[in-house]
């Protein structure tokens, strides 16, 4: 039986290490990100995880979908720019992934073949690498020099891992904690309470949050504001924890004043500029 206690990601922490934007940064300073996400029947989640990573500190976004979900998505996502038919592409080996500051792959993908060649792609590049939803799989990880971070909720952490839903609700820290020391990778537990657990035995436990986040959308929405913020930190812990506590506190902004039934996963998007700027 492991320790369950997690030391709490508090809003001094966040104060503490998010990055000031240089006053004479551009673009290339905050880096350029590639999303990996959408698809022909869930065309949101590249949409609502391409608006996290705009507002999060991203300098330019590359969103990899199908041609069909360039079409539906452009519109409301114009500051990004689009690879059609991203995943054929990375596992055929013909797009460069050599220019990225981070990469994330997930949201709205299916959790297919080409989805796992492309991933086997995305393993081997130096770079952070997020896996999210369709991305997440039993496989076995490789050593890779830059860091992995899985975001599973509880459902797909029992399907990766092996663990009951039973173990993972008794013991959500114990069980991330183990899985990530054994896989060399950061895991993300997202639930009411989300578990953040690093490869050497760290943990912490987010704060923030609450049932306005129980909807369809808001997972792809913490994809992207995390790789946003793997872009614009040069810690990529501080960028994973600021993510989770940033996305729930959101939440919590948008309950004081409205019903939490009533909160969509891209309200988030609106409410992150006022909500980052009391933490600066
Ligand atoms: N309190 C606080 N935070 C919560 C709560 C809660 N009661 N419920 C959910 N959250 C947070 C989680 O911590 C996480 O950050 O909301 C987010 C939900 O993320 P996901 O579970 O990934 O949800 P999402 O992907 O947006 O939508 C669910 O995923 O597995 C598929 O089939 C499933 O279509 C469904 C989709
Ligand atoms: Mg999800």
């Amino acid at each position: 039986q492991l320790p369950e206690d997690s030391t709490s990601w508090s809003q001094d922490m966040v104060r503490s290490t998010l990055p000031e934007r240089t006053q004479d940064g551009h673009k290339g300073t905050f880096g350029t990100a590639l999303l990996v996400a959408g698809g022909p029947d869930m065309p949101g989640a590249a949409l609502i995880s391409g608006l996290g990573a705009l507002t999060s500190g991203v300098g330019k976004l590359e969103i990899g979908t199908y041609r069909e979900t360039i079409q539906s998505i452009a519109h409301a996502v114009p500051e990004a720019t689009y690879v059609p038919d991203a995943l054929v592409q990375i596992a055929n080996g013909s797009h460069s992934l050599t220019s990225y500051k981070a990469i994330a792959c997930g949201p709205g993908t299916a959790p297919d073949a080409l989805t796992e060649a492309a991933i086997d792609k995305l393993l081997k590049a130096p770079h952070p690498l997020m896996l999210d939803a369709g991305a997440l799989s039993a496989r076995s990880y490789a050593k890779r020099s830059a860091p992995l971070i899985l975001t599973p909720h509880a459902g797909e952490f029992s399907r990766i891992s092996g663990y009951s839903i039973e173990q993972i609700t008794e013991s959500p820290g114990a069980c991330a904690s183990a899985f990530a020391e054994k896989h060399d990778l950061t895991i993300v537990l997202k639930g009411p309470r989300t578990t953040i657990a690093f490869p050497d035995g760290e943990r912490f436990q987010n704060p923030t949050g609450n049932a306005a986040l129980a909807k369809g959308g808001t997972g792809d929405m913490l994809t992207g504001m995390m790789l946003g913020m793997l872009c614009c930190h040069d810690n990529w812990r501080h960028a994973v924890l600021n993510a989770v506590h940033l996305h729930g506190a959101c939440a919590d902004e948008f309950i004081k004043t409205r019903s939490p039934h009533t909160m969509l996963a891209h309200d988030i998007a609106g409410l992150l500029p006022e909500v980052w700027k009391h933490y600066e």
